[in-house]
């Protein structure tokens, strides 16, 4: 089965220009793609040779489907997250940050050192072992996942995300995302991630 690439308007977004969006796009269903080249590669032949744990087919293609995976996955969360609609955090995400941070300036700016000592991503979770909140920073999309941890809101620190807006400015981009944040969408992620823990308890 293949998965398929998701669509995203950007109407809503002014952090970020249009054709730096639209190429961003580019690089989300090249990773869709290598997705399904990877998964029907595995599930398609029943005999890769040798497998090794130093270098092998299928240790390739295992390697390469949870690279291209988790770009799918994270690239999804930070678009769907991406609108300057409901940038006001509040709800029980808000209620959440309150308690554990003292109050949203101290989160925001823990969230954006993390954003500033990775390579890749900025992740704000709801780690299912805390039963909490939980700020994780990907130095790629492979690296730096925390098991049980569901994202609530992303953010794309890879070059690519901003190079063409901002250059090198870095900070500025982090700033400017920031203020694009639709936290009505974390909110709904995190009612769903909660929901579901309680469903398996
Ligand atoms: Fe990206």
């Amino acid at each position: 089965m293949n998965i398929q690439a998701k669509q995203f308007s950007f109407n809503g977004v002014d952090a970020l220009t249009e054709k730096q969006l639209a190429e961003h796009y580019k690089i989300y269903t090249k990773y869709v793609n290598k997705t399904n080249e990877t998964m029907n590669a595995l599930s398609g032949q029943s005999d890769f040779g040798q497998p090794d744990n130093t270098y092998s087919t299928v240790r390739g293609l295992k390697v390469g489907e949870a690279y291209a995976f988790d770009a799918v996955k994270l690239h999804e969360y930070y678009f769907g997250n991406l609108n300057k609609q409901n940038s006001k955090c509040e709800g029980k995400v808000l209620d959440m940050i309150n308690s554990q941070f003292g109050s949203y300036a101290n989160f925001e700016k823990k969230f954006k050192d993390v954003a500033h000592s990775v390579r890749g991503w900025a992740v704000l979770s709801y780690d299912k072992t805390l039963k909490n909140l939980h700020i994780c920073g990907l130095d790629a999309h492979d690296k730096g996942v925390i098991v049980d941890s569901t994202p609530l809101m992303v953010v794309d620190v890879y070059e690519h995300a901003y190079f063409m807006d901002y250059g090198q400015d870095t900070t500025t981009y982090i700033n400017k995302v920031m203020m694009n944040v639709d936290w009505k969408v974390a909110n709904d992620r995190l009612s769903k991630v909660v929901a579901t823990e309680a469903a398996f308890v």
